[in-house]
């Protein structure tokens, strides 16, 4: 019999955040005390970024994670990849409609004028392919292309660290943490690239 409860466990940790979001909100809009400091937009919009940007790191970590230790751990990189998109959809959302109020022209006006808004912009449209296709249907249809699409998402996390790095007001030390792990996941892909090469020519 499978064994579901790393499965469920894993959607209990990635749901914590939203879950506790909501709970927030829902006192926000009631006018009860809540935690979402005094600017409750900004702060929506910065927690949803953060979490988007901490799930893009967690599925970059698995597939080296699994080389390292052997584990298979490569059947949750689906769900982290998707929780990623969820948040990065909750974070334009929260510009869109609470920050912005769908004013398409002003939104534009900001993608194109503000190289910071344009990064985050881009991370998310190049993160809308890879979630419609993190199905078993497309894997299977695309075969060999499947993987070379999915390796866009060192593109989307590269942008996605410059634009938090480019949008926080004083304190860079998260986005520079983000960019130090990004940076040591990438040398290890690298190293596993180069390590395979050389099994193969000792071949
Ligand atoms: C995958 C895509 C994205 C990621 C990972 C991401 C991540 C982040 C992060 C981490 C922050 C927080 C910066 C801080 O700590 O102050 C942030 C802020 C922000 N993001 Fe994004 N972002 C993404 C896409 C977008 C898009 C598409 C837009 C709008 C078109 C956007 C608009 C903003 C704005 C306006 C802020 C500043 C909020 C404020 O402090 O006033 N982001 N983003």
């Amino acid at each position: 019999m499978k064994n579901h409860s790393p499965r469920i466990f894993l959607h209990i940790i990635s749901l914590i955040p939203a879950t506790w979001l909501f709970w927030q909100m829902w006192l926000w809009y009631n006018f009860f005390p809540h935690d979402l400091t005094a600017n409750p937009i900004e702060f929506i919009t910065d927690f949803t970024g953060n979490w988007t940007i901490r799930f893009l790191l967690l599925t970059l970590c698995i597939s080296p994670l699994a080389k390292l230790t052997k584990w298979r751990l490569i059947k949750y990189r689906r769900a982290l990849g998707l929780y990623a998109f969820s948040y990065g959809l909750f974070h334009f959302l929260n510009y869109t409609v609470l920050d912005y109020f769908f004013d398409w022209m002003l939104i534009l006006e900001d993608i194109f004028k503000r190289p910071a808004i344009t990064f985050g912009m881009l991370a998310f449209l190049l993160l809308i392919p890879l979630a419609i296709t993190s199905f078993k249907y497309f894997i299977k249809k695309m075969a060999a292309n499947w993987k070379s699409l999915h390796r866009i998402i060192y593109i989307i996390t590269i942008s996605a660290i410059t634009h938090n790095y480019m949008m926080v007001k004083a304190d860079i030390l998260i986005p520079v943490i983000h960019a130090m792990i990004l940076s040591c996941l990438l040398a290890l892909r690298i190293y596993f690239i180069l390590d395979k090469k050389r099994m193969f020519k000792k071949k």
